[in-house]
């Protein structure tokens, strides 16, 4: 089961602009169930436990700060092959190099303001989701 699962968190910036109903229809079409989503936002502190993997980039303080700035929505999603099918979905980190079509390409502005985050392994997947969701065992 969790290999077919992914965690996705549209950012403060694709919120703030309008994107969430955009962005949801193009994760519902591409088939993607939406298993789990929570409209929230993240302190400062839990910003940083969240990207604690990137605390000794250059970039963790920028990132932190931003991510912390506005609304979320944090979802788990289902599909075959949903890490590395979503990851497709969503381009690139840097929106300028994400393919015509993606989440990114068509949402993002920046590299900090990239509209959305897409788990990068199924390990990933599982503690990423289960830092904001609990109870799954229900769905
Ligand atoms: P996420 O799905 O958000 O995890 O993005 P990613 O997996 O495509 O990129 P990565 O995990 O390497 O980096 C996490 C986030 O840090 C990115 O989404 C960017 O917002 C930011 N980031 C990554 N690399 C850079 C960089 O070189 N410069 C800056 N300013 N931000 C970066
Ligand atoms: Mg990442």
């Amino acid at each position: 089961m969790a290999t077919n699962r992914t965690f996705t968190m549209i950012k403060p910036d694709a919120v703030a602009n309008g994107h969430i109903g955009a962005i949801i229809n193009k994760i519902t079409e591409a088939g993607f169930k939406i298993i789990a989503m929570k409209y929230t936002h993240l302190s400062n502190e839990k910003a940083g436990e969240f990207y604690e993997v990137h605390k000794s980039r250059p970039f963790y303080n920028d990132l932190v700060s931003y991510m912390s700035k506005g609304n979320i929505v944090p979802m788990i999603l289902e599909k075959d092959n949903a890490v590395e099918d979503f990851r497709k979905l969503i381009g690139a980190t840097d929106p300028s190099k994400a393919e015509q079509g993606t989440i990114r390409n068509l949402y993002a502005k920046s590299i900090d303001a990239n509209a959305i985050h897409g788990s990068d392994s199924d390990d990933n997947a599982a503690i990423e989701g289960s830092f904001f969701f609990s109870m799954l065992e229900r769905f």
